[in-house]
């Protein structure tokens, strides 16, 4: 049986941190409705000249380490991103580069907020097809630069961030226990596109705009879209949501993944949850969370580990993983 593994994750934050209290000082409004509405309580700003990929670098750094390979055993970057560093290339490349890689691939994937879930799935592709060997998957994001500061209805909730993970085809005996990538469901619908979007880009104003949202909706959306796909997800697989040891969620609100764990009727202790800690890093935030609860003994080998993620689009998608 061919499989791609996850061999090693890693995860990257900016320095400077913005509190709560902090932005109270720029926008109407407070600590106490920050973390009732969203369960934010600080997030992290890249520094200036700080880019998306000095901050995928950091994460894959850590990834790599943790996985025991160097770019050397690469050859297939992607990198989940909204804030590239320059319209083209792709951040991926520039990681590519800054890692001192002449060989292999790089390309980016742009589903915003599902961009992570989207590349392991790309990623698992790749591997099993032959098309790559070993994938430097990561999400991340300078989110911060999209946002206007002048609004609350918005630049609460976002920060920047980047996760990574090192996936790797394996040849498994029929016999072998159970392992890697088991199933993947991904999904969007464009005529939603306007309830989150960036009313910028170079093929209409020309400039790179400010992140618009429907708040309403968009939670609206994303809990039922949430869940859709995870049932999806496991049903290719025969798994129920009673398998589940982990659920990662998309760290973009604590009443999303509160909302959605309980419709799927999952056990809190089961969901990892760091949104407090960074905000809503859009790609990063899958990764951030994975490789919080991997360095922390959570996640272990063997464990059913489900990611999801939602976002702008929208697009929306599921990945389940034997650890
Ligand atoms: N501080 C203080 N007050 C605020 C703030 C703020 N930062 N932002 C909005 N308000 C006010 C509004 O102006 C409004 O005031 P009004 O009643 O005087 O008009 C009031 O709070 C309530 O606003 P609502 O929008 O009705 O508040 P709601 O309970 O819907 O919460 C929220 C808003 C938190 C944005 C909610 O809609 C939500 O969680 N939506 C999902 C958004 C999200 O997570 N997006 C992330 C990207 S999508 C993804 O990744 C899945």
């Amino acid at each position: 049986k061919t499989r791609s593994i996850i061999r090693g994750v890693g995860g990257y934050l900016p320095e400077r941190i913005l509190t709560n209290a902090e932005l109270a000082t720029m926008v109407d409004t407070s600590d106490e409705w920050i973390q009732q509405r969203v369960g934010i309580k600080e997030r992290h700003i890249a520094a200036e000249g700080q880019f998306t990929s000095d901050l995928a670098v950091e994460a894959a750094r850590q990834a790599m380490a943790n996985a025991g390979v160097t770019p050397d055993d690469i050859d297939l970057i992607i990198v989940a991103t909204t804030t590239p560093d320059y319209t083209f290339p792709a951040a991926a490349t520039l990681v590519q580069m800054k890692l001192g890689m002449h060989h292999g691939m790089a390309f980016d994937i742009q589903a915003v907020c599902s961009g992570f879930v989207y590349a392991v799935a790309t990623a698992d592709s790749y591997l099993k097809n032959g098309l790559a060997n070993r994938a430097l998957v990561i999400g991340a994001e300078t989110f911060s630069r999209l946002l206007d500061w002048t609004d609350r209805t918005t630049c609460v909730l976002f920060g920047d961030g980047a996760g990574a993970a090192i996936m790797e085809r394996v040849e498994l005996a029929d016999d072998a226990p159970e392992r890697g990538v088991l199933a993947s469901a991904l999904r969007s619908d464009g005529h939603h596109w306007d309830k989150l979007y960036v009313d910028g880009g170079p093929s209409s104003t020309g400039t790179t705009g400010h992140v618009h949202m429907q708040g309403p909706e968009v939670f609206r959306h994303a809990v039922g879209k949430i869940t859709d796909v995870v049932y999806a997800t496991l049903e290719k697989t025969g798994y129920t949501v009673a398998d589940l040891d982990w659920f990662v969620p998309h760290q973009a609100n604590r009443r999303i993944i509160d909302g959605a764990g309980a419709k799927l009727g999952l056990p809190p202790e089961k969901v990892v949850v760091t949104v407090d800690r960074h905000a809503n890093t859009s790609a990063a935030s899958v990764p951030l969370a994975l490789s919080a609860a991997v360095a922390d003994g959570r996640i272990k080998r063997g464990d059913l580990v489900m990611l999801e993620a939602m976002g702008g689009g929208f697009t929306w998608g599921a990945s389940l993983i034997r650890w």
